[in-house]
């Protein structure tokens, strides 16, 4: 069991302050899994009231700012852990920016932390997209860094989803994609992979199809999660107690599913007023 804090910083709490100098106050190897969506590079602000990161990052020195969390993550992150960024990039002046692209390299040249793996998240219901060149934009980008590639934990069995009726019909017949060809053009079975069904399922494939934040009315943040992307990765990647870190808490969905899943939750946030909700959510849920 934990106790009720991480170094200094009181866990199921969202911390008001710039998420770079609270990462500092981390204790090394002390959490499980990083879960976040950063503002985009060109965000100056959440409304009128509501200023991001204007005083410490524009998008010439977004990659140089963003890169500050990562070496700290290389630091606190747990050897059995995992970092998962959601993260997108838009077209301005006909181009698409390449930050993403930029900011990955730079992650995993200089921060010491390793890509495990690259997915796309296909959004299930977004707005058509105006302009005639441009083809309607449904993806963002999901990068899921660890420490350590042989130490870092997964549950896939806790994931795995039910078999499509043409797989199952696939598995009963006797020609598999492995199978031998014979130069007589026969083909016999392969010993290699598996020719049965899991009991439990198939393993999900690296396109996710969740929902957008925003088919979540009512909630009065700009970019939220839908609860379905955290809860995914901390059902896969975590156990019960285990902490889970959103750098860029918001309107607090990554605490509410750690508390509907029974993990620790430790959030900052620069914004007062996102705090606030998070805290108003994590309230409602216990009603
Ligand atoms: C894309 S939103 C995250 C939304 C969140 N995933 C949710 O489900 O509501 C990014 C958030 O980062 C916050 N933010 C921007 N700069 C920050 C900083 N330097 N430190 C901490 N939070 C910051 C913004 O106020 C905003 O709420």
């Amino acid at each position: 069991m934990n106790t009720e804090k991480v170094g200094n910083l009181d866990l199921n709490k969202t911390h008001l302050g710039d998420c770079m100098k609270l990462a500092k106050e981390l204790p090394d190897d002390s959490v499980d899994l990083v879960v976040t969506s950063p503002p985009y590079a060109d965000t100056v602000s959440y409304g009128e009231d509501i200023k991001t990161g204007v005083e410490t990052f524009n998008s010439e020195n977004y990659v140089d700012w963003f890169l500050q969390l990562f070496y700290e993550t290389q630091r606190f992150l747990k050897p059995t852990g995992s970092f998962i960024l959601n993260i997108n990039d838009r077209a301005t002046n006909g181009e698409r920016n390449i930050y993403v692209f930029e900011l990955v390299t730079r992650i995993v040249k200089e921060t010491g932390l390793k890509l495990f793996d690259r997915y796309i998240w296909f959004k299930k219901s977004a707005l058509p997209m105006p302009g005639e060149k441009r083809l309607n934009d449904r993806i963002e980008y999901i990068f899921h860094f660890v420490k350590d590639t042989k130490k870092f934990k997964t549950n896939t069995d806790r994931v795995r989803e039910p078999y499509a009726e043409v797989s199952l019909k696939r598995f009963k017949n006797k020609v598999h994609g492995n199978d031998i060809i014979n130069s007589d053009g026969t083909t016999e079975l392969s010993q290699r992979g598996s020719s049965k069904p899991h009991p439990l399922g198939k393993k999900p494939i690296t396109v996710f199809r969740f929902d957008t934040g925003s088919a979540l009315r009512g909630l009065k943040h700009p970019a939220p999660f839908h609860p379905q992307l955290p809860e995914f990765f901390i059902k896969w990647l975590t156990d019960e107690e285990d902490i889970v870190l959103d750098p860029f808490m918001g309107g607090g969905t990554v605490a509410l599913v750690c508390k509907r899943m029974n993990r620790y939750h430790i959030g900052f946030e620069i914004n007062q007023a996102y705090i606030d909700m998070t805290k108003e959510r994590l309230n409602d849920s216990e009603n």
